[in-house]
């Protein structure tokens, strides 16, 4: 009862097995690529070591005991077989997704086992309506990576039983992880919703040209960051104000003046597309872009320590 079946293992699916192991479960990482296996257990050994080095592990076992945690196979059936909850991780690609659960709903026969996919935005009828058992099936969406990102976003299909999400829901917490629970799907869920807007809006000032990438970078990271690494846009706005009532009747009015200059939704290209890649090849070459993603990851694990022991006061 202890075994989690994972299905690819490219970045999401190395970050959940590493996750789970912390935590004591025997995490079987499948993929249809057997050298993509060897290089998934390579990186993860890579990743949890650094994390161990500078003390920002999520675990009380040693390293060694967390790698013994996970092993891998090319078989999908010896990957779910025994399990009790299996997150897929394969490409963000609609037909793939359900070819993958239809082979593993042919498979699984307990009636207590959870389906949840990763997928980042696709709603979960869309992933389900064609299995046998979509009473269990659901997004699980984690926010990236999920080693150093606790909130997990749980979405149920129509027809999925609340128990299930139950039983996600209370696995997700048993091992550190922050579920929050959707009542009904919608397109990109609520995080990949939210950051949505966020580029809406910093597309329009950065290809305006209202203000430079740097700039626009700092507002968030030195500037609306500190907020939202801690509380919700509500809250802030709740405090920030004799309360929500206040903040509503003093700000509300320009809020609605500045939502009504947000220009129409566009793709991101022509010549501000080739201009704003050049400002960010000028800051992080893409021969650097593991680099960057260390000292984010770095500073990730301290924020997470920090949040924790902030909370333990
Ligand atoms: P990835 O491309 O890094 O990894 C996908 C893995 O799936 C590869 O190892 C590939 O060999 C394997 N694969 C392909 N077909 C397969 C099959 N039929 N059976 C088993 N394995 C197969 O993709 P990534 O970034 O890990 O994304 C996976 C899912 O997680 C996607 O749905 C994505 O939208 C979602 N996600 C991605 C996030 C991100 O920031 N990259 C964040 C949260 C969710």
């Amino acid at each position: 009862m202890n075994k989690i079946g994972i299905i690819g293992s490219g970045l999401i699916g190395k970050s959940w097995a590493m996750l789970f192991a912390c935590s004591g479960y025997d995490v079987m990482l499948y993929d249809v690529i057997s050298d993509q296996l060897q290089s998934a257990l390579v990186d993860i050994e890579a990743q949890l070591s650094a994390l161990y080095k500078e003390g920002l592990q999520r675990s009380s076992l040693t390293l060694a005991e967390v790698k013994g945690h996970i092993c891998t196979t090319t078989i999908l059936e010896e990957c779910v077989t025994g399990a009790i909850y299996i997150q897929e991780c394969v490409p963000e690609n609609r037909d793939l997704k359900r070819d993958v659960w239809r082979q593993i709903d042919d498979v699984i026969t307990p009636d207590d086992v959870v389906f949840a996919t990763s997928t980042s935005a696709i709603v979960p009828s869309l992933l389900s309506d064609h299995l046998k058992k979509r009473h269990r099936f659901m997004v699980a969406h984690p926010a990236n990576p999920p080693l150093l990102n606790p909130m997990v976003e749980l979405v149920p299909a129509p027809w999925t039983e609340p128990a299930a999400v139950d039983r996600a829901r209370a696995l997700m917490e048993v091992i550190g992880q922050v579920p929050i629970v959707l009542n009904k799907e919608i397109d990109g869920f609520v995080q990949a919703r939210i950051q949505a807007a966020i580029i809406h809006v910093a597309w329009q000032l950065v290809s305006e040209d209202y203000v430079d990438v740097e700039s626009l970078e700092t507002a968030m990271s030195e500037g609306l960051g500190g907020w939202y690494a801690f509380m919700g846009p509500f809250d802030v706005k709740h405090i920030n104000a004799n309360g929500f009532v206040d903040s509503n009747k003093k700000y509300g009015a320009m809020v609605e003046q500045v939502q009504k200059t947000f220009p129409k939704p566009e793709l991101m290209q022509g010549p501000a597309a080739e201009k704003l890649t050049r400002d960010l090849e000028q800051w992080t070459p893409s021969n650097r872009l593991a680099d960057r993603c260390r000292w984010r990851d770095r500073r990730m694990s301290a924020l997470l320590q920090l949040k924790r022991k902030l909370d333990e006061e």
